[in-house]
């Protein structure tokens, strides 16, 4: 472990993306390039039973029309799901046959020399239906609830956990909270849509463009799905505009793009619009949480119950971990969580940004909460004194835990000792009633193993080839600073090569892991590159750039390559790795365990008159180990912030239990924050490296950035008004 610290490093490619210089998938707009569409299905369930494509076929420009009836799809396989041994984000390809698993999904392709052509050849196309009986909502009558613990889902990972005798503790408690608190379904929207560009080579190789954050796992999955050897498809991803789960594995355009390429032999492009988007991938399933929490007088928490439903699709088992998050949060000896899943008639939901612990939090933290009001306690207070240094699940040490010190400087930062403890004591100067709220949050340190290649030249360049996405998140400035910084070598000067099939394996970039696994190695290849260096350089002037050094030796350029995987993790793993499935370690590693943490503290204005909240003032400080990059970093909180008060204030995607589908389904129904609705957004770091996670000292950061805003903001409405809500989005008319 390292005791480097960091500059403040500008985002290196922020010139040439507010230049738009920037190339995205859909950028493409080659002359011979053709554009596809798709036509979905208007019914919540069932089959098709006739495709009517005549006029669509009629529609000039058109070159080609697919329906599942077409012997070019027969050869279609699925992938597998993700979460099951397979690439796809459900185990489910549309278009195999007349089974409609859920309103939205496709039902025909449309190629044509225009995109216009082809939208207007989409609309012609007609359908007849059987349709089947739909239950789209968490409390449809007669749900098929399954227990994740009784589920085939992979055990350890998806079991219960349980410390202790919860039930018994909690029933001798002297102070106890039981609440129910609900979130609803949500979709990502990042602003780059799902898109692809499929084209065929002479040679028979397949070539894809399109923004994922697993270039690896698409590869893969399409050479499954078109009975191709992984070497024949290359899939090139090397800027992704925002994606935050959406686009985490194959997409279910990505084949009917390649088929479709294949029986017209040019390069074909298909962006699915926003409004489809919602039905053709992955969004945040809506869940409902029981929590129970007992405490001593004293403020000891000593008994955690949380029970979770979560929505699942039909077709596959979509596995959760919220009780993962709460049991773990503070120094509790007796928790039992309880997973389950409901079926419902959607495309399979998966991960969006902090995907169990935003909600998980939005349930403990406000129990917390509600806690703190019962024993009249401070709210920092009752927090940090049931902190821990270990993790109460497996019993093994945290190998770094800053949560208390995060509590404190946030505290001290926002001004906390100021704030009365009674709700509604609190008015600002136009009479709006006043809110302080605070919460906790972590996230899992998890890492995945990756391989990296480094080339330093005699002209002084530096090419880092190692398995990472740059989804906006600055993962490209992030290798930048940090080979810099141990190469001594100009930041401008390094060149992250990523996101591409055709260099080191492209595993899954999520979960807040990408830091934590690309710099690791991308440093440890620089430790390897100083030592060829030193090799070739008998001399051994410190002061002489690679460079130089190769120069002088009359070399034109060195390569180094290094393969570093997790603690604990066998050497089978890089077989894992290269064959594009999930290969993550953590947050329990043989020795320890690892959680990135934050502390939220919010202020929100309530209008007597209107109710509306506004949220003015939020301090963060996070404890995400070393920052390698502080000002994306600090870019990332505060987006996490703001998803948060989108997350808790604003968003939800509506479904109407008649129809099936989601109804919003576009930027301007589903309401997300604007500039106007955000404040002040101060951000601080702990900074403290973790000693043991990795040879940084990172952890994670993306996503414990929005966790535990919610509860903090709903915290904060109770301090201002009394009203303790308990259901997410929280709207005026729940404060009228
Ligand atoms: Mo993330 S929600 O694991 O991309």
């Amino acid at each position: 472990m390292s005791d480097t610290t960091y500059p403040d490093t500008p985002r290196i490619d922020a010139r040439d993306k507010v230049r738009g210089a920037t190339r995205y998938a859909a950028d493409d707009a080659r002359a011979d390039m053709l554009h596809a569409t798709l036509a979905i299905a208007t019914i919540g369930r069932g089959r098709v039973d006739h495709v009517d494509t005549r006029a669509a076929r009629a529609t000039p420009g058109v070159r080609l029309v697919l329906t599942h009836d077409d012997a070019d799809l027969a050869g279609l396989k699925t992938a597998g799901f993700v979460m099951g041994g397979g690439y796809a984000f459900q185990n489910f390809q549309p278009m195999l046959s007349p089974e409609i698993a859920y309103r939205g999904q496709p039902i025909a392709l449309i190629v044509a020399e225009t995109l216009e052509a082809a939208t207007e050849a989409a609309a012609l196309v007609g359908a007849t239906y059987t349709p089947a009986p739909i239950q789209v909502s968490l409390d449809a009558p007669a749900a098929d609830i399954v227990a994740q613990a009784d589920s085939p889902l992979p055990k350890p990972m998806f079991a219960d956990v349980t410390a202790g005798d919860a039930d018994a503790a909690f029933a001798d408690a002297p102070l106890t909270i039981d609440a129910a608190y609900t979130g609803p379904p949500q979709h990502q929207n990042p602003m780059e849509l799902l898109a692809t560009v499929a084209e065929w080579g002479d040679d028979g190789m397949l070539l894809i463009h399109e923004g994922t954050q697993n270039a690896e796992g698409v590869r893969q999955g399409l050479a499954r799905q078109l009975g191709l050897t992984p070497d024949k498809v290359r899939v090139i991803s090397p800027y992704v505009g925002g994606s935050f789960g959406q686009k985490n594995s194959l997409q279910m355009q990505t084949a009917l793009a390649a088929v479709a390429a294949r029986c017209v032999k040019r390069p074909v492009k298909l962006v699915v619009p926003r409004a489809q988007g919602f039905h053709d991938a992955s969004f945040r399933p809506a869940s409902r949480h029981r929590m129970r929490l007992g405490a001593e007088h004293n403020g000891r928490m000593v008994a955690l119950i949380h029970e979770a439903d979560s929505q699942t699709s039909r077709h596959d088992l979509f596995p959760t971990q919220y009780a993962s998050l709460t049991a773990r949060l503070y120094d509790i000896k007796n928790v039992r969580g309880r997973e389950r899943l409901v079926r419902t008639d959607v495309q399979t939901p998966g991960y969006m940004r902090a995907p169990f612990e935003h909600i998980a939090a939005f349930a403990l933290e406000s129990a917390v909460d509600e806690l703190a009001y019962e024993l009249d306690m401070d709210p920092v207070a009752l927090r940090t004194a049931n902190d821990t240094t270990t993790d109460p699940i497996s019993t093994r040490p945290l190998s770094s835990r800053h949560l208390a010190e995060c509590l404190r400087r946030g505290a001290e930062r926002f001004g906390w000792p100021r704030r009365h403890m009674a709700p509604g004591s609190m008015r600002a100067d136009d009479g709006s009633l006043v809110g302080w709220g605070v919460a906790s949050g972590a996230y899992p340190g998890s890492t995945a193993p990756a391989i990296a290649r480094l080339r330093v030249t005699d002209t002084g360049g530096v090419f880092i080839d190692v398995g990472v996405h740059e989804m906006g998140q600055g993962v490209r400035t992030a290798l930048a600073a940090a080979l810099a910084a141990r190469l001594r070598v100009p930041v401008e000067s390094v060149i992250a090569e990523i996101g591409d099939t055709r260099g080191t394996p492209q595993h899954l970039t999520a979960g807040a892991w990408g830091t934590a696994t690309a710099v690791p190695a991308a440093v440890e290849a620089a430790e390897a590159m100083l030592d060829a260096l030193r090799r070739l350089d008998p001399v051994g002037a410190p002061e002489r750039s690679p460079a130089q050094i190769l120069r002088a030796a009359g070399r034109a350029s060195l390569d180094v390559e290094i393969w570093r995987k997790a603690q604990g993790q066998p050497d089978a793993i890089f077989g894992q790795l290269t064959q594009g499935l999930v290969a993550v370690a953590g947050p329990e590693y043989p020795e320890f365990v690892t959680f990135s943490y934050i502390a939220h503290f919010v202020e929100v204005h309530i209008e007597p008159g209107t109710r509306r909240v506004r949220v003015p003032r939020v301090v963060s400080v996070a404890d995400c180990g070393r920052v390698v990059s502080p000002r994306t970093a600090r870019s990332q909180v505060a987006g996490g912030v703001v998803w948060g008060i989108g997350a808790t204030l604003r968003e939800i995607s509506e479904v109407d239990a008649r129809f099936g589908g989601f109804l919003n389904a576009d930027l301007a129904d589903y309401v997300v924050p604007v500039n106007a609705d955000i404040g002040s957004i101060e951000v601080d770091f702990i900074d403290e490296p973790d000693p043991l996670l990795n040879s940084v000292g990172v952890k994670t950061l993306g996503e414990v950035a929005m966790v535990g805003v919610a509860p903090a903001i709903a915290n904060a409405i109770y301090h201002a008004t009394g009203r303790r809500l308990r259901d997410l989005p929280i709207r005026i008319e729940h404060l009228l």
